[in-house]
């Protein structure tokens, strides 16, 4: 199933799982932020498929929304965070005395989501708010709590779903645990 060389997927969230879990999600988003127009940040690449399944069913909760991307780079090699967070392309709306949320794929050492929320801090939102797909359960390099959560997941490589392996597996409509012949992932 779409899988190359020695990597093998072994599925773990489904496509119908994690539809229904954003719907039950959105509706708390939806009930804590109704009232004002919305503006929604997601992180490229990982987040697209999540921010635009999220953006659909805020549609459908009548929540108004400006939706705007920013880039940043953290990872040093293929599966780990480097820690050394940059800014590649900056959102290009006024966030000033507006409700933000910011999303991502996956909060996994926290490195990008804090660099993230600081540098939107300091634009002045009225409230700032993070939304995170999954969560990894690794011990946190740095201290960040999003306030959203999808779905908590295991310390493995996991992709589809908008995450990667090398550029690959983002169009999975479900999550995988991607996982190396002979190899574990925290080897390379
Ligand atoms: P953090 O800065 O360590 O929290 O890393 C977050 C970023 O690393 C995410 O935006 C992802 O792009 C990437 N990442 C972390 N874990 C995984 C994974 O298991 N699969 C794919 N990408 C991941
Ligand atoms: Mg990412």
């Amino acid at each position: 199933m779409n899988q190359i060389g020695n990597e093998n997927l072994t599925l773990l969230i489904s496509e119908s799982k994690l539809k229904q879990r954003i719907k039950s999600l959105v509706k708390r988003i939806a009930h804590d932020l109704r009232g004002n127009e919305l503006v929604v940040i997601g992180l490229l690449r990982g987040s697209f498929m999540f921010l635009s399944d999220l953006a659909r069913m805020l549609y459908l909760q009548d929540i108004p929304l400006i939706i705007d991307f920013m880039i940043v780079s953290s990872y040093g090699s293929q599966t780990k965070s480097s820690g050394n967070v940059k800014l590649i392309r900056d959102i290009s709306v006024n966030i000033e005395g507006k409700n933000v949320l910011l999303i991502d794929d996956i909060l996994d050492t926290g490195q990008t989501l804090n660099f993230v929320a600081k540098h939107l801090i300091d634009k002045k939102p009225a409230l700032l708010k993070s939304c995170v797909f999954l969560n990894k359960t690794v011990p946190r390099t740095v201290d960040f709590k999003p306030d959203y959560v999808g779905f908590t997941v295991p310390d493995s490589f996991v992709v589809g779903y908008g995450l990667d392996y090398n550029g690959r597996y983002r169009e999975l409509p479900h999550i995988s645990i991607l996982s190396f012949e002979g190899k574990n992932y925290m080897e390379d």
